[in-house]
């Protein structure tokens, strides 16, 4: 059985939770790559709607083995309070759970100093999540990040962020104006989590690597998407991770030859969360009906999503950049009712057109959409299950997707529910 990576095309928020849980039904092992709790991956099946922010979603499923790589920035906190809710919606989350040593922390300052830093930056704000993600990766780039490995051993643990702190007060007593933080109480309370997590804590490359040699099919679970990724998104209006597949490898230690496919999630319309360029954002009724109708706010914040039209510009460009073998559209359904639907086939700017991103940010931030218009669908797509069944404009649609980005649409889901999928090819029934 193949190994296959899941990203998502856009700015996140594409459905992958349920994409992924959906494929984790034939895989072995799991794997989350990047991010934190920034992200927010939801799944209904028939016993009960789960969150996940940072556990993959596989977890659903028993038997799968699920791991955090070393390119998670992990806050012990949030992870022990998403463990707690998914052992009481009686999820095991025990001997089939692991976290890589190299995962780095997230500490009470880095939430802080994201906090100041965005009421500093005035219309630059990046409207980030809150999470303490760019800080923590920040940290880990200039070499004085705190590791999980290190809260295993509270001597070293510390040492480092006895130093760390001494640094981050000044930052928050000279330029914030605030209180300085205490190294005795977080020293404390993350020495418990330590304790807690300790059995989870190990080397996760190798335990991948072992089971592909062993033959066992690994899931690599991307979080955000395309357009979020610190180099190939929307910078800097970004994350601070690689959402994009090459993340998979760096961010677990895998080689790039193990990787047999990339899927790429894309929704029947476009979402944004947090600042920066939108080209197919719609602020009028349109664009609040696709909110309602999509339930278009966070899982995570609860923020009201950004809502626009398909952009194939953009995911044309994630077929490219994560080298996509086949793409999933999700929410087909939300776009039911809707008398004609556009696709932007290309940007226009100073009367130019543009059919890649454009490299220059203003270019992205005030081109105008140009749309091919599409017939709507008067038949319901909710709920249907096979390709044929789609009404004929539906049909069309997603024909026009594969041609504008060059790359086969393997599943459509038509509703939230697991079941409510059509499969046209399981990427995990390839051989490899
Ligand atoms: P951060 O990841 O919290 O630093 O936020 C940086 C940007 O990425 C902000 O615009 C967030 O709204 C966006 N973002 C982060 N995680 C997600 C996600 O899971 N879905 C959608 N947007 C996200």
């Amino acid at each position: 059985m193949p190994n296959i990576v899941i990203v998502g095309t856009q700015w996140g928020d594409e459905g992958k939770g349920k994409i992924v849980h959906l494929l984790a039904n034939d895989a072995d092992m799991i794997v989350r790559y990047q991010g934190g709790a920034n992200a927010g991956h939801t799944v209904i099946n028939d016993h009960a709607q789960y969150t996940f922010h940072m556990i993959p979603s596989g977890i659903v499923h028993p038997g799968k083995t699920c791991i955090l790589g070393n390119g998670m920035v992990i806050d012990p906190a949030a992870l022990l309070e998403e463990i707690f809710l998914l052992e009481s919606q009686q999820i095991a989350v025990r001997e089939n759970f692991f976290i890589s040593h190299r995962a780095h922390l997230i500490l009470p300052y880095h939430r802080a100093i994201e906090r100041e830093n965005e009421k500093l930056k005035g219309p630059r704000r990046i409207g980030t999540t809150g999470r303490g993600i760019g800080p923590s990766y920040a940290d880990k780039m200039g070499r004085t990040g705190i590791r999980m490995g290190d809260l295993l051993d509270p001597n070293c643990f510390r040492e480092i962020l006895k130093a760390n702190l001494a640094e981050m007060n000044l930052f928050f007593n000279r330029l914030y104006d605030a209180e300085s933080m205490d190294l005795d109480g977080i020293f404390e309370t993350y020495c418990a989590y330590g304790k807690r997590l300790k059995n989870h804590v190990t080397d996760v490359s190798l335990l991948i690597n072992n089971a592909i040699d062993q033959s066992k099919t690994v899931l690599f679970e991307g979080a955000q998407g395309t357009h979020l990724d610190v180099d190939h998104g929307t910078y800097p209006f970004v994350t601070s991770s690689n959402s994009t597949a090459g993340g998979a490898c760096t961010g677990t230690g895998v080689g790039p030859t193990c990787i047999n496919e990339v899927v790429g999630v894309t929704k029947a319309y476009t979402t944004r969360v947090g600042s920066g360029p939108f080209p197919t954002e719609l602020t009028g009724d349109t664009g609040n009906g696709l909110r309602t109708r999509g339930n278009e706010f966070g899982a995570t914040t609860g923020r009201p999503r950004r809502c626009g039209w398909y952009d194939a510009v953009a995911v044309k460009y994630a077929v490219r950049v994560n080298g996509l073998s086949s793409l999933a559209v999700t929410k087909l359904d939300v776009l039911d009712g809707e008398p004609e639907i556009k696709i932007c086939t290309s940007y226009l700017h100073d009367g130019k057109h543009y059919t890649d991103i454009p490299i220059n940010e203003a270019a992205i931030n005030s081109c105008e959409p140009v749309y091919e218009v599409l017939e709507g669908w008067d038949h319901p797509t909710s709920g249907i299950t096979s390709y044929q069944k789609l009404p004929d404009p539906a049909k069309r649609f997603i024909e026009k997707i594969e041609a504008l980005a060059g790359c086969k649409v393997d599943i459509v889901s038509t509703g939230s529910h697991e079941k409510e999928t059509i499969i046209r090819r399981n990427p995990l029934a390839a051989k490899k």
